[in-house]
């Protein structure tokens, strides 16, 4: 496994894969890798001959209020889980070789962001799109790998590719879970030991909506009221939004049809925690 720091290190690398054939699977990340991550790497293992990652917590995607200088960091953890689980490449760059002085243009989107996430962080999704095409120019990768549990961001890429025309193919890998439920997050580790069991409020009122559907029930309302409602019975937890929406355009339904995703965001104390379930009904 090698480890560059700039661009036009990893170009030559995987421009030198790609002169043999090589078809190559990529997973960016912000780092401080768990088991969410590895499998994302694991599917890009079993569908590319070489897999890459990108480690870059990338400050465009933070709001001044938000986290960007707690956000857990540890190189030397995350750079020997991807040695173990069979990362070719880490592209590791500080933020002046993404963001060199005079930086000024930006990957922006509309429809699918401005519902959700993009509601409560409204500066998040420019940053996302814009570090992504950043990094989907420099590795051009034949596949991109996305995790679930972020399904606002999978489904706002997707959206990306397809009108910027960009010829990688994104794939949703499922949310990775704690064996108590709690969804595998970087931001779990800010959580104190009461909060963390307060955290759980959010997969189990996200199994009861997704069971409600699973029984038929498809008037969103009922399904967002069940969960809003499991959720407040958590002294510690603070609904941001429980909302379902089309999973393709992220626009409001009052009725379940399609792909659907209903999603929550919830601070549990001052961490701001995500979960959800997509269906097709
Ligand atoms: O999901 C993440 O970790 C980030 O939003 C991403 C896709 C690496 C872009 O910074």
């Amino acid at each position: 496994m090698e480890t560059v720091t700039t661009a036009v290190e990893a170009r030559a690398i995987v421009k030198k894969w790609k002169n043999e054939g090589k078809t190559v699977g990529f997973v960016p990340t912000m780092g401080y890798l768990h088991e969410g991550h590895m499998s994302l790497v694991q599917k890009a293992a079993e569908q590319n001959e070489k897999v890459v990652l990108s480690i870059f917590v990338n400050p465009m995607q933070f709001s001044p209020n938000e986290d960007l200088d707690k956000y857990p960091r540890d190189f030397d953890a995350d750079s020997k889980l991807c040695e173990d689980n069979g990362v070719d490449l880490i592209i590791y760059p500080d933020p002046k070789e993404m963001y060199p002085e005079g930086f000024c243009s930006f990957v922006d989107m509309t429809g699918p962001t401005r519902e959700l996430c993009g509601k409560s962080r409204p500066i998040h999704f420019r940053g996302v799109c814009t570090v992504v095409t950043k990094l989907f120019n420099i590795v051009q990768p034949d596949r991109a790998y996305f995790g679930q549990k972020d399904a606002q961001q999978l489904s706002v890429i997707r959206r990306m590719v397809t009108d910027l025309n960009m010829p990688i193919e994104i794939v949703g890998c499922p949310i990775v879970r704690e064996k108590d439920g709690l969804a595998k997050s970087s931001r779990n580790q800010y959580l104190s030991e009461e909060e963390r069991k307060a955290a759980l409020i959010l997969s189990k009122s996200v199994f009861v909506g997704q069971e409600l559907v699973k029984k038929g029930e498809r008037n969103a309302k009922v399904v967002c009221d069940a969960i809003r409602e499991i959720i407040t019975s958590e002294p510690l937890a603070k609904i941001d939004y429980v909302e379902a929406v089309d999973f393709d355009t992220i626009e409001k339904i009052d009725k379940l049809q399609g792909t659907i995703l209903v999603a929550i965001a919830v601070y549990i104390g001052s961490t701001r925690l995500i979960d959800n379930f997509i269906d097709t009904v």
